[in-house]
């Protein structure tokens, strides 16, 4: 059942580079679990369980010292970049104990984004973070909004991403356009960097564009290629490209953009939303020259991120329910995130060992 998906041993995003400045540690829970990021005073970022060895106070709640150890803010149990009990001020005569000492999580700092594992490590194998080069590149601009916190399990958010057939009635007035539902799909399913991704296409030739794309672009009808891509747990990445007919592929006449979705689950019934959204920097809006494509579709965006959240919450909350015969009823285009709920009950399975004392974790 979606509502209940938490793959713990996975890649996800805690947040960008520069929400962790250098000793300013920060508390996130992260599938279940209190994680401690801290970029130590050399700039390098690591990540620990959050509870100190003593009495489990919240590290992230502590501070760093002039000698650049993290103190925790009860009793003052001091600790290293490497997570070692270097200090205990209330016993400075005897030897630290051997098992003071906290609890590593693997974390990679990419394209200005910081991934956590919170997981068991061993659990790793071949599974990196995927990439997200648009965000990081030079000759894109990027907006990025506020994350959002969803009371919703997220593998809804990962379905809600790979089906656009809700842009009507939910994006109704905003982004709606029922005639993109009708686009018939390929789908592609291939492994990067050792996790199982699931991608839509659609690709449409003399297509007529509804009016908010005819103001970001300024082509009327066009040729596109529109792609959804769960890249893993953590990541959902939709690309769009048009062009006036027959000029798709040609550089100079194409325009578009990628928007990244981290779906970072809290526990089994919350998640954190984040979403970039990347143009190239040449590209200025048609309704607006002034204005950059990023900045008109960050215009238009926080109405959009509400409403599907708006949805998620209360199909979450349909979940509290007996199912009493209950049985969903499947489209034609609902064949991605079959495959995507598919492949995540399958890593459960494989990978995350349940752990059914996890917080909000409902019952099997
Ligand atoms: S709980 Fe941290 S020093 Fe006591
Ligand atoms: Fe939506």
């Amino acid at each position: 059942m979606s509502a209940d998906t938490l793959v713990e041993n996975a890649w996800y995003v805690s947040g960008r580079s520069q929400e962790f400045p250098a000793n300013q540690p920060k508390g996130r829970k992260i599938a279940g679990r209190p994680v401690l990021v801290w970029r130590t005073g050399e700039g390098r970022i690591a990540a620990f369980d959050d509870r100190c060895v003593h009495k489990r106070m919240p590290l992230s709640e502590g501070k760093v010292l002039a000698d650049g150890v993290l103190e925790c803010s009860y009793h003052g149990f001091c600790y290293d970049g490497s997570g070692n009990c270097v200090r205990i001020p209330s016993q400075l005569d005897r030897p630290i104990p051997t098992r003071a000492k906290l609890k590593p999580f693997p974390v990679v700092e990419q394209d200005g984004l910081v991934w956590v594992w919170a997981g068991e490590p061993q659990k790793i194998g071949e599974a990196a973070p995927p990439p997200t080069p648009e965000i990081a590149a030079a000759d894109w601009e990027t907006h990025m909004f506020d994350p959002v916190h969803v009371p919703a399990n997220y593998a809804l958010l990962i379905e809600n991403l790979m089906d656009i057939t809700h842009f009507y009635p939910l994006h109704d007035g905003n982004i709606g356009d029922i005639e993109q539902s009708k686009i018939p799909l390929e789908l592609v399913e291939e492994k990067l960097n050792g996790v199982p991704t699931v991608k839509t296409i659609r690709r449409v030739q003399g297509y007529k564009h509804p009016p908010f794309m005819i103001e970001w672009w300024g082509f009327p009808v066009v040729d596109r290629w529109h792609t959804h891509h769960m890249l893993g747990p953590g990541l959902t990445r939709v690309e769009l490209r048009c062009a006036p007919p027959g000029k798709l592929g040609i550089p100079g006449e194409e325009r578009g953009y990628v928007i990244h979705h981290a779906h970072t689950p809290t526990d089994g019934a919350n998640h954190v939303w984040r979403l970039w959204v990347s143009t190239p920097k040449v590209q200025m809006s048609a309704s607006d020259p002034a204005k950059s494509c990023t900045r008109r579709i960050a215009e238009m965006f926080p109405a959009v991120m509400d409403q599907d959240r708006w949805a998620l919450e209360r199909q979450q909350r349909m979940f509290e329910y007996p199912d009493d015969g209950y049985h969903e009823v499947f489209l034609r285009s609902d064949q991605a995130l079959i495959r995507c709920r598919k492949i995540l009950e399958q890593m459960e399975k494989e990978n995350r060992g349940r752990s059914p004392a996890l917080p909000g974790r409902q019952a099997a």
